[in-house]
């Protein structure tokens, strides 16, 4: 199976590697792992007083697919509330990617880490966790 052009970029230069520091209470961390393949994936954003995304960090470790698809979430994260965050959709990142069927869950892991950084950050903050169920 081979990679689209875009997935290549993505993985052998990925955007915004790295981490955000925890403790801080304007940093959201999400980490999540797809029982599918036992990867998992690190994504935390960090958010400004008017609930702004200001920066967003990964680490994965998996495959391709799935570093290319939290390096794109990152830069989508960046500049959006965390109300705009929170509606990235894994299936906008299958299409900017163009991942085949068997990849799919790589772009839900990416989708998951968002909502699960958006979450720690709302409880953090006071804010009630979002329901996040969503059947794929
Ligand atoms: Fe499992 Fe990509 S995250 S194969
Ligand atoms: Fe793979 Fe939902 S678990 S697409």
């Amino acid at each position: 199976m081979a990679y689209s052009d875009k997935v290549i970029d993505h993985y052998s230069n990925p955007r915004n590697v790295g981490t955000l520091d925890k403790s801080k209470k304007n940093v959201g961390t999400g980490l999540v792992g797809a029982p599918e393949c036992g990867d998992v994936m690190r994504l935390q954003i960090e958010v400004d007083d008017n609930n702004v995304i200001t920066d967003a960090k990964f680490k994965t470790f998996g495959c391709g697919s799935a570093i290319a698809s939290s390096s794109l979430a990152t830069e989508w994260l960046k500049g959006k509330t965390i109300d705009e965050a929170v509606s990235i959709d894994n299936m906008d990142i299958v299409e900017e990617l163009a991942l085949p069927p068997v990849k799919i869950h790589c772009s839900v892991l990416a989708e998951d880490a968002i909502k699960s950084a958006i979450n720690d950050f709302r409880v953090k903050n006071g804010l009630p966790a979002l329901e996040l169920e969503k059947s794929h």
